[in-house]
Formats: structure tokens, C-alpha cells, sequence
């Protein structure tokens, strides 16, 4: 009998920074979309650590937060058995890879990235890395050659500029490296509780989707709301309240008509609006911590789910680089003959 030919799946590739336990905005930016996306494509995603060391980090601290976020991500649903994940400095192809894309990214480019601008006008000194940083991240995801890659709006200058070196490598060693598109949720950025900036563990500004009720609560009664509602008489705007647009992404039980309508009415409260969105946010996320609390007793399951996802990616990534040196004239022993 013939045998029906399986169509390839689509390679999906993503990322995200050890900063330990991940955020609601990773949640709601990122990974609500890995987890969707396991069923249907090819799937690879990867813990980037060598990515944490070019910002300010402590080196006794960055093995607990890679494994906080390998936790993380099976928490929120990311199964081993649909997805390889993995942690980027147990391929190290990635960074070779990024070392030769060094020759074909104009410097110009990388000083044009927001990211990048953000970062050293904070800093008196600039590691090469905050510059180089695009360039890792364009080897994260050409070195699989993926074809989509779901991230946050924030990424999506760094994924034009991926696309921009897969074209001009092409244009100087031949065809080889797709051009990967962005996947990005239909929500935009999420907003820290400080309403200033977006939603980052840097900032200090963010829930993480571990934390326990009185935690969550802590951290939602100081969010900040429509500046305008000064008293608890005062009417409230929801289309400007950040706390608003977080009752969105959670359906209250008493609906979000009413979330508006008792804000404009000044009905309800901020302290009680924000209550509720705790409560909400504490019951849809109670399954990760369920889940969380397995895999934080079962370290060395963890630990080989990691290992797993390092084979296959490492095998991808081996044909890859081998096609790679031999294009570039790096594999002179075999071109000597
Ligand atoms: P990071 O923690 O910066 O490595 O981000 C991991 C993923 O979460 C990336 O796809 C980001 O785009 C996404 N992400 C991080 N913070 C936010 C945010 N505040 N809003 C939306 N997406 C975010
Ligand atoms: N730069 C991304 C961030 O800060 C993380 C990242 C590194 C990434 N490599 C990647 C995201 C590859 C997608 C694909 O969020």
C-alpha cells in the first residue's frame, strides 16, 4: 500500500530571558500562544541564558532562575510529548552561528534598535553585548531554520532585523535561511501596575503567574487606575484604566459590561474592581501552581526534559551549521580534500 505522505509541519522557534518565574505579560504576550501553537507545528522553544548575561546579573543566581523558568513554562502548559524545550547555552551552534552572522549585520542596524537605544542610554559604559544582542537572537531562530515565531509586540524590531540578515546572507552564500514571520497575539504590549511602562521584571511592575492569592492581591491593590478618579466618588474611565484592560484578558464572572458600566458610574470602587480581577486572575491560574509545585518536587524529571529537548534541537542544529561552514568556506578540510 502506498504510504500517504504526512505534510511537514510548520518549525516554530521562540524564546525567553531566565528571569525566573515568568509574568503575565509573558503569559498573556508569549506563552499562551507556545502552548496553542505545540498542537499544531513543530515546535521548539528555548531558554536563552546566554542572552541574561549581557544585562547586570548575578552568576550564583542564574542556574535557580533558568530552572524557574523551565517550571514556569510546564506550568502554564508546554508538554515535553508536542514541543522540544531547551536551554540555549546546551546548543552551543547558536552562538557560532551568531559569530558568523556578525560578518553580514551592519552595525547600523543593530544601533537602531529600540531595544538596544533603551538599554545603553542607561548604562556609562555599553557592553558589545547590548549591541550584539539581535544578532544571538536571529541565530536562536535561523540555526532551526523556523519559519514563525510567536513573541510579544516588543520582539517584533528584532524579528524584522532576523529577516533582514537571512536575506542578506542568502544574497552573499545562496539561498538557504527562510524568512521567519512573527506571531503576535492579538493584544499588544501588557502594561506594568505602575501604568508607566510595559509589563517587566526588570521594572519591578509585574504579577507572576506562580504567585499565591494574598500575593496576587498585594501586588493588583497597588495598581494603578484612571488618574481622574480621584475619590470613589469620582466617575472612572475604563478605556484608560490599566486595570480595565486587565479584566479583559480575564472575564470577570459579573461580565465586563459591568466592570465598565460601575466604573463610568462610579458605583464601584477601584479597591473593589481590583478584588475582583485578583480573585479572577487567582482561579485562572491556580492549575500552574498545581502543576508547578509537581515538577518543582520532581527536579531531575526537569532536569531530563531539558536534556531532551538539547538532543533533538542539537541535531537540527548540527545539519544546520554543517551546510553553514561548508558555504562559508569554513570546512576547508573537506574542500582540501
Ligand atoms: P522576556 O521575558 O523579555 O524574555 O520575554 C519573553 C516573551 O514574553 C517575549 O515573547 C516577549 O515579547 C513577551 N513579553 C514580555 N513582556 C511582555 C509584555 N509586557 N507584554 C507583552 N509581551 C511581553
Ligand atoms: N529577545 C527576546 C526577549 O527579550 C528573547 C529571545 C531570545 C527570543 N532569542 C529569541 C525570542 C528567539 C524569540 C526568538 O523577549
Amino acid at each position: 500500500m502506498p504510504t500517504k505522505k504526512v505534510p511537514k509541519k510548520r518549525r516554530v522557534l521562540s524564546g525567553v530571558q531566565p528571569s525566573g518565574e515568568a509574568h503575565l505579560g509573558n503569559y498573556l504576550g508569549a506563552f499562551r500562544q507556545w502552548v496553542a501553537l505545540q498542537e499544531t507545528d513543530d515546535c521548539l522553544f528555548c531558554i536563552v541564558d546566554q542572552h541574561a548575561i549581557t544585562g547586570d546579573y548575578d552568576p550564583r543566581q542564574l542556574p535557580q532562575r533558568i530552572f524557574d523558568m523551565a517550571v514556569s513554562l510546564l506550568a502554564v502548559g508546554l508538554d515535553p510529548d508536542k514541543c522540544s524545550l531547551f536551554v540555549q547555552s546546551e546548543v552551543p551552534e547558536h552562538t557560532e552561528l551568531a559569530w558568523l552572522f556578525n560578518a553580514v549585520t551592519p552595525v547600523g542596524e543593530l544601533e537602531r534598535m529600540t531595544q538596544y537605544k533603551d538599554k545603553a542610554s542607561r548604562l556609562e559604559s555599553v557592553p558589545a553585548g547590548i549591541l550584539n544582542y539581535p544578532i544571538l537572537q536571529a541565530a536562536d531562530i535561523l540555526i532551526y531554520r523556523a519559519e514563525a515565531v510567536p513573541v510579544g509586540e516588543d520582539q517584533l524590531q528584532h524579528l524584522e532585523l532576523t529577516r533582514e540578515i537571512a536575506r542578506r546572507w542568502n544574497a552573499r552564500f545562496g539561498e538557504f535561511f527562510p524568512e521567519p514571520q512573527a506571531i503576535v497575539s492579538g493584544m499588544g504590549r501588557v502594561m506594568g501596575l505602575d501604568g508607566q511602562a510595559k509589563m517587566s521584571k526588570s521594572l519591578g511592575n509585574t504579577v507572576g503567574i506562580l504567585a499565591e492569592a494574598p500575593e496576587i492581591w498585594a501586588r493588583i491593590r497597588t495598581a494603578v487606575t484612571d488618574p481622574q478618579r480621584v475619590t470613589r466618588q469620582d466617575p472612572g474611565r475604563p478605556e484608560v484604566c490599566n486595570v480595565y484592560h486587565l479584566h479583559e484578558h480575564f472575564p470577570p464572572d459579573v461580565g465586563l459590561d459591568d466592570i465598565a458600566q460601575q466604573c463610568r458610574t462610579a458605583r464601584r470602587g477601584c479597591v473593589e474592581c481590583k478584588r475582583i480581577l485578583a480573585d479572577t486572575i487567582t482561579r485562572e491560574f491556580e492549575p500552574f501552581r498545581e502543576r508547578a509545585a509537581y515538577y518543582r518536587e520532581r527536579k531531575d524529571e526537569v532536569l531530563e526534559i531539558l536534556a531532551a529537548g538539547a538532543r533533538r534541537a542539537s541535531a537540527i542544529a548540527r545539519r544546520t551549521m554543517a551546510e553553514v561552514r561548508s558555504r562559508m568556506g569554513l570546512d576547508w578540510r573537506v574542500a582540501l580534500g
